[in-house]
């Protein structure tokens, strides 16, 4: 059975119910700032492979693990550099996930069997206090079943989990809607694994230099490092196709697309930051950030409307524009089409 526990007005004491869950081993959906997260206390073996199982997620793609006092992280991680305390001072809590050597104390499980562990220290006030109120530090992949778009809403975790976890804590809407930046601080030079709610940007200002992974562009990679990368990511059951380009290039080519896919006979959804005709549309909004807010609900949306063909408008790569080109692409199946002009 699941429990739905709706708390859009921020945390109350109906909280413990799911914090006892948690350290009961059992799964909790819970809000976080970027998606929902489905959550299971970090250093008990038996809940974690219950987050694989219910995810269908490959054993070899390690979790992130969520704590809610910056002290905590000593727990997890054997050593903790400079730069790492430095980022964790200017962006915990956030959307910034930080990878670091594991201690032995963190089940191999939850690391994927890496001799690192991924951490942060969410902002959402419910993910805050559901973890603070457990007393447990708390993995939790993104709330979807595996390959498909994250949630940004409690009803998407309802789609894809209802009967089959303990607990959905109902928050909302989460308010940056793409996952968090995965940032490797176990080489010489920070690492970025995957872009996300905090922009690289933000980031560099803080440690100058950073090296980006090329899988985190969202392009096909080698995935030695970034084990999520390797697998099937985003998806809805429509074929998605991104295209890319100048503004009013794509604009143009998104509509020429919605006329050919309807003379075969598909049905075409597009996804774009300005009005187009099409069997189904979902505004993304006009800035970065609301473009990212939409984007999974986007996908999920226009899969319900039954379409056969997704068309998504590409931006720039700017900002929170980095996050959202490589889910983008990656929904694609790094099906992209570049337009000229
Ligand atoms: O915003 C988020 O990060 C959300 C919320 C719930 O916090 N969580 C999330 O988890 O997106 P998930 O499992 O969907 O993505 C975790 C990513 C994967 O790409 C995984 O491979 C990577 O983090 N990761 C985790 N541990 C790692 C490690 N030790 N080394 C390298 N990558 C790691
Ligand atoms: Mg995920």
């Amino acid at each position: 059975m699941t429990i739905v526990i709706p708390m859009k007005a921020g945390p109350d004491k109906r909280l413990k119910v799911a914090a006892r869950l948690i350290r009961e081993g059992k799964l909790v959906a819970f809000p976080t700032e970027t998606v929902y997260g489905l959550g299971a206390d970090a250093l008990n073996e038996k809940a974690v492979r219950r987050i694989f199982e219910a995810k269908g997620r490959p054993a070899d793609n390690p979790l992130i693990i969520h704590i809610a006092e910056r002290e905590w992280l000593f727990e997890l991680a054997r050593e903790v550099p400079e730069v790492a305390l430095k980022l964790g001072e200017r962006f915990w809590p956030g959307p910034l996930t930080l990878v670091l050597p594991k201690r032995e104390e963190v089940p191999d499980i939850t690391t994927g069997g890496l001799d690192t562990v991924a951490v942060r220290m969410p902002a959402h006030p419910i993910a805050l206090e559901l973890i603070r109120l457990s007393g447990r530090p708390v993995a939790a992949p993104s709330a979807n079943i595996s390959g498909k778009p994250s949630p940004t809403e409690a009803g998407h975790v309802v789609d894809d989990f209802y009967g089959r976890i303990e607990c959905i804590v109902d928050g909302g809407s989460t308010p940056i809607g793409v996952e968090s930046t995965v940032l490797d601080l176990t080489g010489d030079v920070p690492l970025l694994l995957r872009p996300g709610g905090l922009p690289l940007e933000e980031i560099e200002k803080v440690v100058g230099r950073v090296e980006i992974h090329p899988a985190a562009k969202g392009i096909e990679a080698d995935v030695a490092k970034a084990p999520g990368m390797k697998y099937k990511h985003y998806s809805p059951n429509a074929q998605v196709i991104v295209v890319e380009g100048s503004r009013e290039a794509v604009q143009k080519r998104i509509d020429e697309l919605v006329q050919e896919f309807r003379r075969k006979g598909l049905k075409v959804g597009v996804m774009a930051t300005e009005e187009h005709e099409a069997d189904a549309f979902f505004h993304l909004g006009k800035t970065a950030e609301e473009v990212a807010r939409n984007i999974f609900r986007a996908l999920r949306e226009l899969d319900k409307a039954g379409v056969d063909v997704i068309i998504a408008e590409g931006i720039e790569e700017k900002g929170l524009g980095l996050a959202v080109m490589n889910r983008l692409r990656k929904a694609a199946g790094y099906r992209v089409i570049r337009v000229q002009g």
